[in-house]
């Protein structure tokens, strides 16, 4: 906000701040989005939050969030239901109006973002589109009539895997269909920044794995995806980064492989011998391997070695927070 241009809106950064007469026209460390006992916003950050708080009523549903999402960075949130996954990223896409704290996304923050600034966003609702009489086709049309420069209605039901689908009306789709025509709709504006909340819920093994490809060739494209899920191995495969997010805060943010100490935590080894199954825990897997193929003349049977997984760590941690 620029000095002298009126008071801050309601959950604008800095909370309650008052507007101080001012001898220079400079912008205060606050008005530039400045939080108290926290880093500066990361203006290179394609999504900057520092002590974002969201309440209702009395009970915060996000409450001191910091996080940086790089330009063209998958990152996934993670967390159980009711963690502020949504609430979070509704904040983000200028639908909610925050409490503290200061955000920016591309730049930009939300609670004053103009058309402009929304025509560089796709947004994929957690709760999706309602029953449509329009045909999928019109739908996709009328969406793309908001942008500049839109992608072609017909290649994105392509990208989908909704080709087939292109005349039946909104309201005839399976579930799973529904969800990837939110997914059409969010990425035909071309967007510079996509958020994906719950993409793949309903869809079957098959399109879960047509819809990490799409994420994956949007990602060659140069967008930066803002994604939450409940399925691990969704996380894992696309996600550059993860966040925990536990009652309205980050637990943890790491690559998917070193979350939860994963990356250094010991091996599990088993095989079997003398007709039992048998475990060992190590932190040197390759030489206790070793060892034990000494011990046989041929294959070790059964021979497996495996550390936690991403599932393995993350329930860990929510059980941590609970
Ligand atoms: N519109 C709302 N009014 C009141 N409480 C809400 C509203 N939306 C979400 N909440 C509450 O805020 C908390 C966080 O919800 P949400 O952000 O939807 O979590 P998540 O997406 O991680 O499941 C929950 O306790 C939820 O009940
Ligand atoms: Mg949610």
């Amino acid at each position: 906000m620029i000095a002298g241009r009126g008071r801050p809106a309601a959950g604008s950064d800095g909370g309650d701040c008052d507007l101080v007469q001012k001898d220079s026209l400079l912008p205060t460390p606050r008005e530039l989005g400045a939080v108290p006992g926290r880093e500066p916003l990361d203006p290179d950050a394609a999504i900057s939050i520092r002590g974002l708080v969201k309440r209702y009523g009395d009970r915060a549903a996000v409450d001191g969030l910091d996080l940086d999402i790089r330009r063209g960075e998958i990152f996934a949130l993670l967390g159980p239901n009711g963690a502020g996954k949504t609430t979070t990223v509704e904040v983000l896409e200028g639908y909610r109006r925050r409490d503290g704290g200061a955000v920016r996304v591309l730049g930009v923050d939300p609670a004053r973002g103009g058309r402009r600034w929304k025509a560089q966003l796709g947004i994929v609702l957690q709760s999706g589109a309602g029953d449509s009489q329009l045909s999928v086709r019109e739908l996709l049309k009328a969406r793309a009539s908001y942008y500049a420069e839109p992608r072609d209605p017909d290649e994105v039901l392509e990208l989908v895997g909704l080709t087939d689908k292109a005349g039946a009306r909104g309201r005839s789709l399976s579930g799973g269909q529904r969800r990837r025509l939110d997914v059409a709709l969010g990425i035909v504006g071309r967007p510079r920044l996509l958020f994906l909340d719950e993409p793949t819920t309903g869809f079957d093994p098959e399109a879960r794995r047509q819809f990490w490809a799409l994420i994956r060739s949007l990602r060659d494209l140069g967008t930066t995806m803002l994604l939450t899920t409940h399925y691990l191995d969704e996380a894992e495969a696309l996600a550059d980064r993860v966040g925990v997010i536990a009652r309205g805060q980050l637990a943890e943010v790491a690559v998917p492989t070193a979350l939860g100490g994963r990356g250094t935590a010991p091996a599990v080894v088993s095989w079997t011998e003398g007709g039992v199954r048998r475990t060992a825990e190590t932190a040197t897997p390759t030489a206790f391997v070793r060892e034990l193929a000494a011990r046989f003349p041929g294959e070790v049977p059964d021979l497996a070695v495996s550390r936690p997984t991403l599932e393995d760590v993350y329930l860990k941690m929510i059980g941590d927070h609970s």
